[in-house]
């Protein structure tokens, strides 16, 4: 990796307006038949942390910008209550056109699309990516379920992703609501995690370019430093697999357990949540721990 160069301010805006340039005329797929403005992604060119939503809905469809609406507003004061601020994370989606209806987009939309999200990342190369809703996990880790992922930290590739629940998961459901408040505040432990993975990858090559989808193997030094190392039973996610080139937050056997059993109780209320209609607003003024 390149530090100089692909964090460099200047390069990094220049291949951002250049995907953002080809994005708008692009037709690859058939969203651009029902499409307003194209959705490329907005934010700081030098990010740390990068936020990835499904796909565009009516207000970012009319906008031209990505999370401007309802939703867009909660992630704006999760956001706001790390403290950070919007501009100096990089919001994007997986597609960039509107799904008709906000539909979920087709597997084929999501695969002609992919290429520019690939590139936004490279580009930025940010220490975090934090993929919003089962959809955005999909296109990273299909195995990983949203609702067991929320707020853990796991690595991928040379950085590492937290994800978390849809925002609009959260503005349905009050309990999605708090889980939301309660996993964006792992995001500083996050970069932290991505800084030590960061250097790792640029001491240790060899521990970097490992594949993602290898078997399961010996934990990274990166954990160990990190103090304790969760077992093999606890890195299990609730689908029985364990998340291969993927590490789980440094936690105890018995926080696992415990967080394990707490998420395994709310999950179905939770993911009925996602396809329910909007039912509760949320109120996001909870103290913060910094
Ligand atoms: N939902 C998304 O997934 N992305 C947006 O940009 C807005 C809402
Ligand atoms: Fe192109 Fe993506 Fe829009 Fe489809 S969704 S037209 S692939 S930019």
């Amino acid at each position: 990796m390149d530090e100089g160069d692909s964090k460099s301010h200047k390069s990094v805006s220049e291949k951002l307006e250049a995907i953002a340039d080809v994005v708008s005329e692009c037709r690859k797929c058939p969203l651009a038949e029902t499409r307003t403005n194209t959705v490329p992604g907005e934010g700081s060119p030098t990010a740390e942390v990068m936020f990835v939503g499904e796909g565009p809905g009516q207000d970012e469809d009319l906008s031209g910008r990505p999370f401007v609406g309802r939703a867009g507003k909660l992630l704006d004061e999760l956001i706001e209550s790390l403290p950070m601020r919007r501009e100096d994370v990089y919001i994007a989606n997986v597609v960039k056109c509107r799904p008709p209806g906000n539909r979920d987009p087709e597997r084929g939309e999501v695969e002609e699309c992919s290429g520019y999200l690939r590139q936004q990342i490279e580009a930025i190369d940010p220490l975090v990516i934090v993929p919003l809703g089962r959809h955005a996990l999909g296109w990273f880790n299909p195995s990983l379920r949203i609702t067991a992922s929320n707020g853990k930290i796991f690595r991928h590739e040379d950085r590492v992703l937290m994800p978390l629940l849809h925002p609009s998961a959260g503005l349905r459901n009050p309990s999605n609501a708090e889980m939301l408040r309660e996993g964006i505040h792992n995001l500083r432990e996050a970069i932290l995690e991505g800084i030590r993975v960061k250097r790792e990858a640029i001491a240790e090559p060899e521990v970097a370019t490992r594949p993602s989808d290898g078997d399961a193997e010996a934990p990274s030094s990166v954990l160990e430093e990190a103090g304790k190392i969760a077992s093999d039973e606890a890195a299990e996610t609730d689908t029985g697999e364990t998340p291969v080139g993927l590490f789980e937050r440094a936690q105890t056997p018995e926080e696992v357990q415990e967080e394990m059993r707490k998420q395994r109780a709310i999950e179905e209320a939770a993911e009925a949540a996602e396809n329910e209609e909007p039912a509760v607003v949320v109120d996001d003024r909870q103290s913060s721990f910094f």
